[in-house]
């Protein structure tokens, strides 16, 4: 596999968007982590605390500049070729805490959330598990210019579903939980290695032929 773009492995930043210490989206972040860890890329693994940040305020902005946690993400992000966000559903939408974060950050340029890969997953102890929530998150960090993997994975009675290693009980989910995270490292894989593709590959995602594809790249 060349490396003309990469020297190392892939490095991923994996954060539960939820503050509270038995926080079952912290359990599913670090799942997630292992998961990629298992594949040989490096893993940052990141509780929410670490972004502590008080809610937007232009005057603040204006006046003290940026909030340490709001560069502390800045930072772990520039680190990293993609990223996992596991949240909760609030109200059927993103917690405020993190789209409180996602607005200080979207204020640094270069912006950080531009051109990277995110992967989305969530836990509730509902039986949707938290899913509208993640296609609400999707519409700040697309507007973003963040990648944003199609397939996400929405873990429901989360209060029961894991076990005490960590794992989840259900095996078909853990399977599928599995299957997710590997498709979407294959596809940031794919993007960092082959930069002929860079961008063409995420508008044409769908596009199954080769044909197009190629002409698409050599474009
Ligand atoms: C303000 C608030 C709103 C919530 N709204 C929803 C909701 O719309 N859908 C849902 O499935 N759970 C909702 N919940 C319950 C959360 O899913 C539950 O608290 C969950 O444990 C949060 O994730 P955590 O375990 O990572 O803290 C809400 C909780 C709070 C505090």
């Amino acid at each position: 596999m060349p490396t003309d773009t990469h020297p190392g492995p892939l490095r991923v930043l994996v954060f539960g968007a939820a503050l509270r210490a038995d926080s079952t989206n912290a359990r599913l972040a670090a799942l997630v982590a292992r998961l990629i860890s298992d594949t040989g890329a490096t893993v940052d693994l990141a509780p929410m605390r670490d972004f502590d940040m008080p809610l937007y305020d232009g005057d603040m902005e204006t006046t003290e500049g940026l909030p340490q946690g709001a560069l502390a993400l800045r930072d772990r992000l520039d680190q990293s070729d993609a990223f996992v966000i596991s949240s909760p559903e609030y109200n059927a939408s993103v917690p405020g805490v993190l789209k409180n974060a996602i607005d200080w950050v979207s204020r640094i340029r270069p912006q950080p959330f531009k051109t990277k890969h995110a992967m989305l997953v969530s836990a509730s102890p509902s039986l949707i598990g938290g899913n509208r929530g993640l296609w609400t998150l999707r519409i700040p960090l697309e507007h973003l210019g963040t990648r944003v993997y199609p397939d996400m994975f929405s873990l429901a009675n989360s209060y029961q579903a894991f076990a005490e290693d960590g794992t989840l009980t259900d095996l078909g989910l853990q399977q599928r939980l599995t299957e997710t995270v590997t498709g979407f490292l294959s596809l940031v894989e794919a993007d960092m290695r082959y930069v002929c593709l860079e961008r063409r590959w995420y508008e044409f995602l769908g596009d199954r032929t080769e044909a197009a594809i190629t002409q698409r790249a050599e474009a």
